[in-house]
């Protein structure tokens, strides 16, 4: 190799290593990298002229992004892995027992095998610069942290601290980082280098690396001494982990018990139940899962949904958000706080302004609560936001994103009302979830610049977004949306404008196949209860309940007009909302709630649907009907074209209605069941219960031709 990985200069004494991987964007850690660093840091250790060693990256938005995760998907054996992981310790190992003070100067981001860097090293300078985000997001990848994050995290900052970021993967700000005692200085971006350098010379003079310890309080640290107090933290972890996990994550509780493990048995234990559960982890389905999720979502970042450069983004400076209800306000609200950008939102009367500026200046509040937001910082995004009734000041906007209410006439005359003030050029984006944005633009002046944005809600919250291009939106409109979802900080789905787009498509069978459960009797809790042990964070009728019924009756009505009796809504819908049953907007749905509080299934609801509860009906049996209603409909609209890859359709699938991550998406399951077992199932469904489950004819070649969805 030409390029070093490392470049070393002496200032003064103090040995300055850049760490600039050759023609990658980030800095990881692969095998490459631990090789020469290996002997960089030998040669270091020998050397009489240097007394103390700075640590820098040399990209501009990393410290080190973690392991190479690429690695890990080459890797084919539990021993493998485990090797990976041991060298990984065994180079960390090399840094905390240097002579000499190692500070990590950090700037950008930090995590996994990263921050276990960090961790190694005897001083952390971090940048103040919202790009520092320090964290050990392995379990997210179905990992743990492996390089000694499980030890020396709980040893910095305390057992409960450690095990927030761990179990959860998380990664916290550089403010944040500083308040646990992660770093142990923060300055800005500016002069990082000069106070690293200043810290290591310092440290060079003392004999002893002191630090101040802060972060974990009083509380804190009698706890972290105490034995009981350990245990009680321990098992509450558990089971709080338990509970999140329902038992399909294996990681962060075998991450838990490596933390464990070394804060009772000592360091080197530790790193040993690490390094073994390390290679465990690795090899399992649920973390290849979570890998591929990963760099499907990486793949998509780059891809803003139409051939490489066909189009060009309009950068957005200011936009209008037109309609303050629920939606509008959660799109002004991040649209301010993710993208920064001055947000006018548009309303019928005053009032209503003033409940949506309110709700859109939430996840400001909530920064500033969380401490997040510094108070300038909250002051100026506040002042980004405006409300009106009329049509002055969107004569700059680059963007409109319209989010009124469900109904063709209105959505078609607000489009006419801004295309006659909006400048030439400008995106008008309308977030619908039902209506055909081909249906929106028909007679627009300039139907190449109207597009949808269909976001999901809560807007802050739900991290993916399906662009729509209509019949004539041009690629720049398409380009410009991509990127404005992705400054949002959403996932972006390119899909195709067909009756519920992707999402509401595969969802519309299943949400009916609840109800067509329902109305046999059984029990509302089995349903439930079924789906969140598949993996769903809910079950299909508390969703129900939290869309609102009347929302859910609409969209069916949509769906069944579009494409017949498979999509025929289940005879419960116009019963409940009949009965004035919304859900939980209303205070009753399916379940009971009390001052907004959910409570158990409301039992009423089977004689409003003239039914007798039946137990009978086996788990297999739901988890059967529900599942393979939405493959079958997946495996339709893949053929159909909605989505541009399966990739999109999984991740799209994963991201807008939660479908388990480690199954890997309904695409992936169709692959891992085989298409030709998946419409064995879907015949003889469809023999019991009729012919909406009769196998798709894409799924029926596939299983023929006995193709996957990915080659691999
Ligand atoms: N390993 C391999 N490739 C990585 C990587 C990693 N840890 N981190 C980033 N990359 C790659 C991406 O795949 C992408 O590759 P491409 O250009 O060929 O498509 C490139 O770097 C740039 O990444 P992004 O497009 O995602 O750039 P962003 O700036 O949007 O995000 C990031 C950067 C925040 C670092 C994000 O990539 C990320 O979250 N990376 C993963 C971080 C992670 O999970 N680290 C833990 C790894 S596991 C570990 O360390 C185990 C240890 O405990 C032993």
């Amino acid at each position: 190799r030409l390029m070093p990985i490392f470049q070393v200069t002496n200032e003064d004494g103090v040995a300055v290593v850049t760490m600039d991987l050759p023609g990658e964007p980030v800095n990881k850690l692969n095998a490459a990298a631990k090789a020469e660093f290996t002997q960089v840091f030998a040669a270091l250790a020998a050397d009489s002229n240097v007394k103390a060693v700075v640590f820098l990256s040399g990209k501009p938005g990393t410290f080190i992004a973690g392991a190479d995760i690429e690695e890990f998907t080459q890797v084919k054996s539990r021993e493998e892995a485990e090797v990976l992981s041991r060298d990984g310790q065994a180079m960390l190992d090399d840094i905390a027992h240097l002579s000499k003070p190692v500070v990590a100067a950090i700037h950008g981001v930090c995590l996994g095998g990263g921050l276990e860097f960090a961790l190694a090293c005897h001083y952390r300078v971090g940048s103040s610069d919202d790009k520092t985000q320090l964290g050990l997001p392995e379990v997210q990848l179905g990992l743990l942290p492996g390089a000694g994050g499980c030890q020396r995290l709980p040893r910095l900052i305390g057992l409960r601290a450690a095990l927030d970021m761990i179990l959860a993967g998380k990664s916290v700000r550089a403010r944040k980082a500083y308040r646990l005692g992660l770093v142990d200085e923060l300055v800005p971006q500016s002069i990082l280098r000069r106070t690293a350098l200043a810290a290591a010379h310092r440290l060079s003079r003392d004999s002893v690396v002191k630090r101040a310890k802060r972060g974990t309080g009083f509380m804190g640290l009698l706890l972290d001494r105490n034995p009981l107090g350990r245990r009680l933290v321990y098992s509450q972890a558990g089971k709080s982990v338990r509970s999140k996990t329902g038992g399909h994550y294996p990681a962060p509780l075998a991450a838990l018990d490596c933390v464990r493990v070394g804060l009772e048995k000592g360091m080197a234990a530790g790193l040993v139940a690490e390094h073994r559960e390390f290679g465990r982890l690795a090899v399992t389905d649920v973390s290849r899962k979570l890998v591929q999720i990963f760099f499907g979502t990486t793949a998509l970042k780059k891809d803003d949904g139409v051939p490489r450069g066909t189009g060009t983004a309009l950068e957005i400076r200011r936009m209008g958000v037109v309609g303050s209800g629920f939606m509008g306000a959660g799109i002004a609200g991040t649209a301010v706080s993710r993208a920064q950008v001055e947000v006018r939102l548009k309303d019928t009367d005053l009032g209503r302004v003033a409940i949506g500026l309110k709700a859109a200046r939430g996840p400001l509040d909530k920064g500033l609560t969380r401490r997040r937001l510094t108070k300038y910082d909250y002051a100026r995004q506040v002042a980004l936001l405006s409300g009106t009734t009329d049509m002055t000041g969107f004569g700059r906007s680059e963007l409109v994103v319209e989010a009124v209410f469900e109904d063709l006439e209105v959505k078609r005359q607000v489009l006419a009302e801004f295309e006659e003030v909006l400048p030439g050029g400008s995106v008008y984006a309308t977030n619908t979830s039902t209506i055909p944005i081909e249906r929106i633009a028909d007679g627009a002046a300039h139907p190449e610049r109207v597009i949808g944005m269909h976001f999901f809600s809560p807007v802050e919250k739900m991290p993916l977004l399906e662009v729509i291009p209509g019949k004539e939106t041009n690629a720049d409109t398409i380009v410009t949306a991509v990127h404005f979802g992705r400054r949002m900080g959403k996932t972006v789905i390119v899909v195709r404008d067909h009756p519920g787009f992707w999402v509401n498509r595969i969802l519309s069978p299943y949400m009916n196949e609840a109800g067509y459960l329902l109305k046999e009797g059984t029990p509302i809790e089995a349903i439930d209860r079924t789906m969140t042990r598949y993996g769903f964070p809910v079950g299909p009728i508390a969703l129900l309940d939290e869309v609102g019924i009347d929302v859910a009756q609409k969209a069916s009505g949509v769906m069944y007009q579009a494409f017949g009796e498979r999509l025929r809504p289940a005879p419960v819908i116009d019963a409940l909302v009949g009965d004035g049953r919304l859900g939980r907007k209303s205070g009753r749905g399916l379940y009971r709630y009390e001052k907004g509080k959910k409570k158990g299934p409301d039992q009423s609801v089977y004689r409003l649907l003239g039914v007798q509860r039946r137990e009978e009906v086996s788990p297999e049996t739901i988890e059967e009907r529900l599942l393979y209603a939405m493959l079958n409909e997946a495996a339709m609209a893949v053929g159909e074209g909605v989505v541009r890859s399966p990739r999109d359709g999984d991740i799209g699938a994963i991201f807008g209605i939660g479908f388990p991550p480690f199954r890997g998406g309904p695409l992936r399951v169709i692959d891992t069941l085989s298409a030709a077992r998946v419409v064995d199932v879907l015949q003889s469904l469809a023999a019991m219960y009729g012919p909406r489950f009769t196998p798709c004819d894409a799924l029926v070649e596939q299983a023929k031709a006995n193709r996957k969805f990915y080659p691999d």
